[in-house]
């Protein structure tokens, strides 16, 4: 039943920086490769990958661990999931009776969802292309109104979903999906009281495909504009999750284009890919998720945001600039002038002239200056000067002092201001930031040092020094066969000298896995992905020291029995006192 010789297998087969640079973009920096965390957002990389050890931490948000603990945190999978997931990519055929974490009784089937979602797109492509009256109202609302060709129809695999509470169900059922598994892919839904009915209905059908090619959900819209919603989609589903996917990305990602253009809907990608734009893709509505925005970087180097024209999608396109731009893709945004979206201006002035639009697609510091000067009248002088000084905020939040210098460049032209000027008034802006930035984070270095915000480790804050000194010798004994040996076998520490409940914990793993030859369950099966991360930071900052630890292994725990005892000496005398106190309320009674 053991599954321990796969996982060592499968993490033989797994090298961290290789499996890591998949996802993020990562510089050498001596032995270590360092990468924007793509777990939080940072302007400055913290997020450090360990080649020697396996291992990665993020100095900035604390997570870390190896390869395992990576894929469980990015792919948002479960711990057998994420060994799955590494076995595949290592080409590893994972024993299905032997492994004791692949016989779970209610694991979901993906393969079978997805298999079950081929099959419902196929019903719905089949009932478009079907011979009777409503089938070819449907069709021809896809050739007729939206001006589709059948090529285009098939590429997209879409569909129609006929007026009827049980056509699909019944179909389904037939092939021998149960009702309940329609419902956990929502292409069913159930009543309160019991009965059954299929969620897609009288509608034409976009198959939702994810970047390996599975049908994992669909989005369904009226026929007319009057019914409301305009658009149903399948819920999250156990192989669907809305802010992690991207809409046409299975096609785009192959367009060997260097860029991707992101819109809002269906039908702006289906239009764009139909015109020859095969990279467009879109995140279906206008929010945009920094998961979205990751894995697009997976397969591009810039992204143009080609929103919608009314208001809420170029407020919408400011947010995705800064959303792309923080997983370190180049973000241009463009606007289609004249039409609502890219779809109608497609249609109406023809594909050229989108091309020219693309063209003149505006980073994010051209996009504000534009804005900014849009709002002010600089023919004033005093308003002149309002908008030169939201320009120079703008710049001074810039990383790279050599994009500030072309921002400098471009607001000088425009204003007719000496480049010097301004680069002296956004040196000051900077160093006043930097100046409040240092207090904010003194003092949040403070208190993190204190302990105070350690959800990890709640109980550190209680002694923080005593706690150090836990973490020095959990760190010492995950590192060192010599160290667990001492320490077990002379008896010299037991769980009771730990004060915190997760060193208690850690200690105990350790100690189990020592008396069992030394033998470790992954981490990941036993503490959370936070808890590896603190762990993973306990070896690093040990691993370096010249004898091995010795002399920080002796001093931390006498610093852990010093304190247990001063503790328990602490309750004997209060106990002591208890007595006392007793006896002289006798002695006064008496
Ligand atoms: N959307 C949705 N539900 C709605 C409205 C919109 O899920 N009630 C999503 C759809 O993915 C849609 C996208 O947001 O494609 C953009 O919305 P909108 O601009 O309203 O739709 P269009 O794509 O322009 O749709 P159409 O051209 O078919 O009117
Ligand atoms: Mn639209």
């Amino acid at each position: 039943m053991i599954s321990k010789q796969t996982i060592e297998e499968i993490l033989a087969r797994t090298n961290i920086e290789p499996l890591i640079s998949g996802y993020v973009s990562l510089k050498r920096a001596g032995d270590t490769y360092k990468g924007l965390c793509p777990f939080h957002s940072e302007k400055s990389p913290s997020f450090t990958v360990y080649p020697k050890t396996e291992s990665f931490y993020c100095f900035g948000c604390g997570i870390g661990g190896d390869a395992v603990t990576f894929i469980k945190q990015i792919e948002h999978l479960d711990y057998p999931d994420a060994l799955e997931f590494l076995a595949k990519r290592a080409g590893i055929t994972i024993m299905e009776d032997n492994d004791k974490y692949f016989r779970r009784e209610n694991r979901v089937d993906r393969d079978r969802v997805f298999k079950m979602n081929v099959d419902a797109a196929n019903f719905f492509h089949r009932c478009l292309m079907a011979d009777n009256p409503s089938a070819r109202a449907a069709l021809s609302y896809f050739t007729e109104k939206r001006g589709l060709s059948l090529s285009t129809i098939k590429h997209f695999g879409l569909g129609y979903a006929p007026d009827s509470f049980d056509q699909l169900m019944n179909y389904m059922t037939s092939k021998g999906y149960t009702k309940d598994e329609l419902v956990q892919g929502f292409l069913c839904g159930k009543s309160d009281k019991g009965t059954y009915y299929d969620a897609f209905r009288n509608r034409v059908i976009f198959p939702i495909i994810d970047v390996s090619g599975n049908v994992i959900a669909f989005g369904g819209r009226a026929m007319d504009n009057e019914t409301k919603p305009k658009y149903k989609n399948s819920s999250d589903t156990p192989v669907y999750k809305k802010t992690r996917h991207v809409y046409a990305l299975n096609f785009a990602r192959h367009s060997c284009a260097e860029t991707l253009i992101l819109c809002e809907g269906y039908m702006d990608v289906i239009a764009m890919h139909a015109a020859g734009f095969t990279n467009a893709i879109a995140t279906l509505g206008t929010a945009i998720t920094s998961d979205q925005a990751r894995l697009m970087s997976r397969y591009t180097k810039r992204v143009i945001i080609c929103y919608d024209s009314d208001e809420a999608g170029q407020k919408a396109a400011v947010k995705a600039l800064r959303v792309i731009g923080e997983v370190g893709l180049e973000a241009r945004v463009v606007s289609v002038p004249g039409s609502k979206d890219p779809d109608e201006y497609i249609k109406t002035f023809g594909k050229e002239k989108f091309a020219e639009v693309l063209n003149g697609a505006k980073i994010e510091f051209e996009y504000k200056m534009e804005s900014i000067l849009a709002r002010h009248d600089i023919n004033l002088p005093q308003e002149r000067i309002r908008a030169l000084a939201s320009l120079e905020n703008e710049i001074s939040a810039v990383y790279s002092e050599a994009e500030r210098d072309v921002y400098i460049q471009m607001v000088a032209t425009k204003l007719g201001v000496e480049p010097k000027s301004i680069r002296t008034d956004v040196a000051r802006i900077i160093a006043k930031n930097v100046r409040a930035q240092r207090q904010g984070e003194s003092q949040k270095a403070h208190r993190t040092a204190m302990g105070y915000m350690d959800k990890v480790n709640p109980d550190f804050a209680k002694a923080p020094t005593v706690a150090k000194h836990e973490e020095a010798v959990l760190g010492l004994l995950l590192i060192y066969p010599e160290h667990r040996k001492k320490v077990f076998d002379g008896g010299f520490l037991s769980q009771d000298d730990f004060f915190t409940e997760l060193g208690q914990r850690i200690f105990a793993y350790i100690e189990s896995a020592y008396r069992s030859g030394d033998v470790f369950t992954d981490l990941n099966e036993v503490f959370s992905p936070e808890e590896v991360g603190r762990i993973t930071k306990m070896k690093l900052t040990r691993m370096n020291l010249t004898d091995n630890g010795d002399t920080v292994l002796l001093e931390s725990i006498n610093a852990l029995k010093g304190s247990m005892q001063k503790k328990k000496a602490e309750t004997a005398s209060s106990c002591e006192d208890l007595s006392a106190l007793i006896a002289r309320l006798r002695s006064t009674q008496e």
